[in-house]
C-alpha cells in the first residue's frame, strides 16, 4: 500500500488543548491505529458485500443505517480506541467531522488537488488534551466503482428513496471513482513506549538474591510442583487412590534437581514451604487410609494456598538485577 505520511499540525480550535507536530511518530501507536482501521474497513466491507449479494442495494442501505455504527463500536471495544469514518460531504449527521477532523480532511483534499491519489494517505499527530497525551491517526478513503451505487452521480430511484428516508440531509452523493470519499479516524491515549514496565502496579514482593543458575533450578522445582498439584487432582478425579498416594508423596519433600538454592532462601520461606509439604503428607495419609475425597480435597486446597501466598511474598532476583534496582 502506498503510504504518504504528512506531518500535520492539527488544530484544536475552541479548546485550550494544543497540538504538537509528531516529530517522532510513535511506531507502536501507528501500528495499533492501522490495525483498528483495517479491522473496521474489513468488517464494514464484509457486512456490506454480504447484504448487497443476498438482498440487494436497497436493503443494504437500511442495513448500513442499523449496522455501521454498531460495527464501529464493536471495533472500538476490540481495539480499545475511539474510531469512526467521517467526510466533508457525509450521509449520516453522526459522521460529521469535528474540528481537528475537518483540518485533516482539508489536508487530504489539498494533496488530491495537487495530484496525489486519494487512496492510502495517512497522517498522525500527538495532542495534549487536559494533560493527557493522545494519539490521532487518519487514513483516506477513496471512492471505488462499487460505492457509486449509493454515493455516485446517478443513484437508482429506489436506492435514492431509501437513502432519503433514513438520511434527509444526505450530501454524500455525486462522487466519481477515484475521488476522495472521506477518511477513517482513530484516537486513543498514548502509552509511553520506552517504559512499558511502569504501567504495571509496583511490585511489593520481597526480593531474594540468588544466582541465575539457582533461579533456573528453583523454577524447575516449581514446575514440578505444578505437575504434582495437577497429578493429585487428576488421580482424585479418577478415584485412583494408589496414584493419589504416589503423587502426593512428591509434594511432601524438596524436589530440586540441578544446583542447590536452599542456601539463598530466607527463614520465612520455610514457614510456607513446610506447611505445604504437611498438606501433601495429609493427602498421602488419607490415600493410604480412609480414602475420603472431601478430606483429601480440603488438604489440597490448603496446599494451594501456600503456593499462592509464597508467590505473593517473594521474588527471586539475580545479583545484577539487585545492583540495578539499588542504583
Ligand atoms: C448500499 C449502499 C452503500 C454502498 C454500496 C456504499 N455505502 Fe457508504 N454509506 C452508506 C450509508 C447508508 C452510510 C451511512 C452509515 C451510517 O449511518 O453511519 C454510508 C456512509 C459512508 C461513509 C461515512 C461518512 C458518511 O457519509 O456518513 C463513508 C466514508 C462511506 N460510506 C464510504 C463508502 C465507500 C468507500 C464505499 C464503497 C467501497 C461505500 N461507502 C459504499 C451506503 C452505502
Ligand atoms: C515457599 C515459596 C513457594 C511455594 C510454597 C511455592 N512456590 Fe512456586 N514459586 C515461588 C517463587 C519465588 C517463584 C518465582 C520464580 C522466579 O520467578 O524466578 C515460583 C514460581 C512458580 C512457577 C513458575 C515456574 C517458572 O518456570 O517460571 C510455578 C508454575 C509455580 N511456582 C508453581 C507452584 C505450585 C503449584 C506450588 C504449590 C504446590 C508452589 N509453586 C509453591 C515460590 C514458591
Amino acid at each position: 500500500m502506498k503510504s504518504l505520511v504528512i506531518a500535520l499540525s492539527l488544530l484544536m480550535a475552541g479548546s485550550d488543548a494544543h497540538a504538537q507536530e509528531a516529530a517522532n511518530p510513535d511506531a507502536a501507536s501507528a501500528a495499533k491505529a492501522q490495525a483498528a482501521i483495517k479491522d473496521l474497513g474489513q468488517s464494514l466491507r464484509g457486512a456490506l458485500v454480504a447484504k448487497m449479494q443476498s438482498e440487494g442495494p436497497v436493503a443494504a442501505v437500511n442495513f448500513c443505517h442499523d449496522e455501521a455504527p454498531l460495527i464501529a463500536s464493536q471495533v472500538a471495544e476490540r481495539h480499545q480506541v475511539q474510531i469512526g469514518r467521517t467526510a466533508v460531504r457525509h450521509r449520516s449527521p453522526s459522521n460529521a467531522p469535528s474540528e481537528w477532523q475537518q483540518a485533516a480532511l482539508a489536508e487530504f483534499a489539498a494533496k488530491v488537488a495537487e495530484g496525489a491519489p486519494a487512496a492510502g494517505m495517512t497522517s498522525s499527530s500527538t495532542v495534549d488534551v487536559n494533560g493527557e497525551s493522545r494519539f490521532r491517526f487518519v487514513q483516506s478513503i477513496p471512492t471505488e466503482a462499487p460505492c457509486l451505487a449509493c454515493h455516485g452521480d446517478t443513484v437508482a430511484p429506489p436506492i435514492k428513496a431509501e437513502i432519503d428516508k433514513h438520511y434527509p440531509q444526505d450530501t454524500a452523493t455525486g462522487f466519481k471513482e477515484g475521488d476522495l470519499r472521506g477518511m477513517f479516524w482513530v484516537e486513543f491515549p498514548m502509552t509511553p513506549a520506552a517504559t512499558p514496565v511502569s504501567q504495571n502496579p509496583p511490585d511489593q514482593r520481597a526480593p531474594i538474591v540468588m544466582s541465575e543458575a539457582q533461579r533456573v533450578s528453583l523454577r524447575l522445582e516449581m514446575r514440578g510442583r505444578m505437575e504434582t498439584l495437577q497429578g493429585v487432582m487428576a488421580a482424585l478425579a479418577s478415584g485412583d487412590w494408589s496414584e493419589v498416594a504416589k503423587r502426593s508423596e512428591e509434594g511432601t519433600r524438596g524436589q530440586h534437581r540441578g544446583v542447590d538454592f536452599r542456601s539463598a532462601l530466607p527463614q520465612e520461606w520455610f514457614g510456607m514451604a513446610r506447611p505445604m509439604h504437611g498438606e501433601f503428607a495429609a493427602i498421602q495419609h488419607e490415600a493410604e487410609g480412609q480414602k475420603r475425597v472431601d478430606v483429601a480435597l480440603q488438604h489440597l486446597a490448603k496446599a494451594g494456598q501456600y503456593c499462592t501466598s509464597c508467590h505473593a511474598t517473594f521474588r527471586p532476583v539475580t545479583p545484577s538485577e539487585s545492583a540495578v534496582a539499588q542504583q
